[in-house]
């Protein structure tokens, strides 16, 4: 075709209905865990809804298990415009230079889910989203996992049983803190690369929701899992806030209600996919249960606890103060 036809014919596609009607507004979801999970079934929820109410005005693809980007490359291929939406979990946000997000890294700050979302969904979680518009990026939601056990190839029960081995985590420097507070070598590492490291022994152990853990089958490479629920894993589902203040107003709106509604429905599941994960790998019966006592919980609370003050002058004190006024932590 000639160019003065080809440009004719972009001209008329543009301005024309039929036109619009072939070309959907397509939003790439890159996310780093698989699809029986609950990040994994809010992705597939939200397109399910997206998807149907738009009338194919939308088409979401989900690229689950860092199939398109792994966790560190994924934030910059948002913020390059490769991808639409992502829901990276709180504790990624950190080199992006969003630190307040590790807040929700801090050992023991929660005890239940219900702290957790009085904190998320009231004016500390808008201000947390807000700070990151001028990094090119809107927050959308807050998305559950749920609280993180400890595994490793030895037992963990005491604070002492943690020195000297070397545990993976995600980019967090709260998470770092953490495991220095116990005597442990954190290794910060891609959550695709997790599983191998522990079959060759690259990392003695790790931190995970028990979703995560057995959907990449972390059970049977790791001899121990200890149910500490120490920690929270949960996500920020983000935009690139130029792809999202282009869209259409009617169909923002229309996004909107269906990550609403997807946001719903992964707070309704997300509990019951880990208690389902953790009989799961019980059942496998490669990796032993250990449940701690309540002086032995007690004791790695007292361990951890320096790390809420290291990091006040990283995250804020205030705000650290805000969410044990809001939870009435005491330690
Ligand atoms: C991890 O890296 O361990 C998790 O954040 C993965 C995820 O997205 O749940």
């Amino acid at each position: 075709m000639k160019l003065a036809h080809l440009i004719t014919a972009a001209a008329l596609c543009v301005t024309s209905l039929a036109c619009w009607a072939q070309a959907p507004i397509v939003i790439k979801f890159s996310h780093v865990v698989a699809d029986d999970t609950p990040k994994g079934k809010g992705a597939m929820k939200f397109k399910e809804l997206a998807e149907a109410r738009s009338k194919g005005r939308v088409k979401v693809e989900v690229y689950p298990n860092s199939q398109l980007y792994k966790d560190k490359e994924e934030l910059e291929a948002l913020q390059l415009g490769a991808v639409q939406m992502l829901a990276p979990s709180l504790s990624k946000f950190g080199p992006l230079g969003a630190k307040e997000f590790e807040v929700f890294d801090l050992p023991f700050i929660f005890d239940n889910v219900q702290e957790l979302h009085r904190v998320m969904d009231g004016a500390i979680g808008s201000r947390l989203m807000k700070s990151l518009e001028p990094k090119g990026l809107v927050g959308l939601a807050f998305w559950d996992n749920g609280f993180k056990e400890m595994t490793a190839n030895t037992p963990l029960k005491k604070p002492e049983d943690f020195k000297g081995l070397k545990m993976r985590i995600q980019s967090s420097k709260v998470l770092d803190a953490q495991f220095r507070a116990v005597g442990a070598n954190p290794q910060v590492m891609a959550f695709s690369e997790v599983y191998q490291a522990m079959q060759t022994g690259v990392v003695d152990g790790s931190e995970n929701t028990a979703s995560n853990i057995f959907s990449q089958h972390h059970n049977e490479v790791q001899k121990y899992l200890t149910v500490s629920d120490h920690g929270y894993i949960g996500y920020a589902v983000v935009v690139n806030k130029k792809f999202w203040d282009g869209l259409p107003a009617d169909i923002r709106t229309l996004l909107e209600g269906a990550m609403k509604d997807a946001t719903k429905f992964t707070t309704e599941h997300a509990q019951t996919d880990n208690d389902e994960a953790l009989k799961k790998i019980a059942a496998v019966g490669k990796t032993q249960m250990i449940t701690l006592t309540r002086e032995e919980r007690t004791a790695w609370k007292k361990a951890m606890a320096k790390v809420h003050r290291q990091m006040e002058d990283r995250i804020g004190r205030d705000l650290i103060l805000a969410i044990y006024k809001e939870t009435g932590f005491k330690e």
